[in-house]
């Protein structure tokens, strides 16, 4: 696979999963453009990607659920990277809860920076990659999104959503030679997980099939090819990642 030039968008790249999936598209050359929350960690990543890749990369510290944030993120990419040909949705947060507990707040928080952020991205890139008649997006879905899970209704709608228009994006714009899919992941050692109780933790991974959490480079393989000439024919699709945590 070999991105040497493209110039690739990731969210939430600070850490995690899009940090994983930053650095293996710029192992293979790509020019990045990175986004998070903290200005700090932002530009602690624009550094040591570049200085360890040896590519070009840009960041901005961005709220994804504000539009404006999200043009000035892919404007910028244009000027100094010259064009956008990936855009990564993988920026996401969590709130859980039951539902009768669960504030208005957190609900519209996850809504708000998930799905909305994702589709506020989705507009401001595929603006330019419309354009170009080119260009390939990957969103960060989850396992869950597929089969839902008690306690997290506001972020499996999210990630539910993000399905579908994943799945209606890719109708939208496959005839300018755009693909979009999605990739799904299980249970990945991050941040997010490494906060789970430890009962929590084990009780997951006895339905896991292969009796392991997710790296996040095992997500960020699978982010590279759908993002590669190697799908070339694959659009609409939602890639499971999971271990064999659901089928
Ligand atoms: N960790 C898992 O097990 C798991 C499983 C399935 C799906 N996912 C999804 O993968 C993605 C990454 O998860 P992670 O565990 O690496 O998360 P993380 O909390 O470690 O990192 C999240 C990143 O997103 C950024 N971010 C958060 N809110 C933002 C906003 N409003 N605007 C811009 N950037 C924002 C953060 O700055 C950070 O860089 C998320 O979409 C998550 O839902 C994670």
């Amino acid at each position: 696979m070999d991105f040497k030039g493209k110039n690739v968008i990731v969210t939430g790249a600070t850490r995690g999963i899009g940090r994983a999936i930053a650095e293996a598209f710029a192992k293979q050359g790509a020019n990045l453009a990175v986004c998070g929350t903290h200005e700090d960690a932002v530009k602690q990543t624009v550094a040591q990607l570049a200085q360890t890749y040896g590519v070009k990369v840009i960041g901005r510290a961005v709220n994804i659920a504000q539009a404006d944030d999200c043009e000035a993120l892919v404007a910028e990419t244009v000027k100094e990277l010259g064009s956008v040909d990936v855009l990564v949705n993988n920026a996401g947060i969590t709130k859980d809860n039951l539902l009768v507990l669960m504030s208005e707040d957190d609900w519209n928080a996850v809504i708000n920076v998930n799905l909305t952020g994702t589709f506020n991205m989705s507009k401001a890139a595929l603006k330019v990659m419309f354009k170009k008649r080119a260009g390939n997006i990957v969103n960060i879905s989850s396992v869950v999104g597929e089969m839902g899970n008690a306690g997290q209704v506001n972020y499996v709608a999210s990630k539910a959503g993000i399905i579908g228009m994943t799945k209606t994006l890719a109708k939208e714009f496959g005839s300018r030679h755009i693909r979009v899919n999605a990739v799904a992941p299980g249970f990945v050692r991050t941040a997010m997980t490494d906060a789970l109780a430890p009962e929590v933790k084990e009780k997951a991974l006895e339905n896991v099939a292969l009796k392991r959490f997710a790296e996040a480079e095992d997500i960020a393989k699978a982010v590279l090819f759908l993002a590669s000439e190697d799908a070339s024919y694959i659009t609409g699709h939602i890639l499971s990642v999971n271990g064999g945590l659901y089928m």
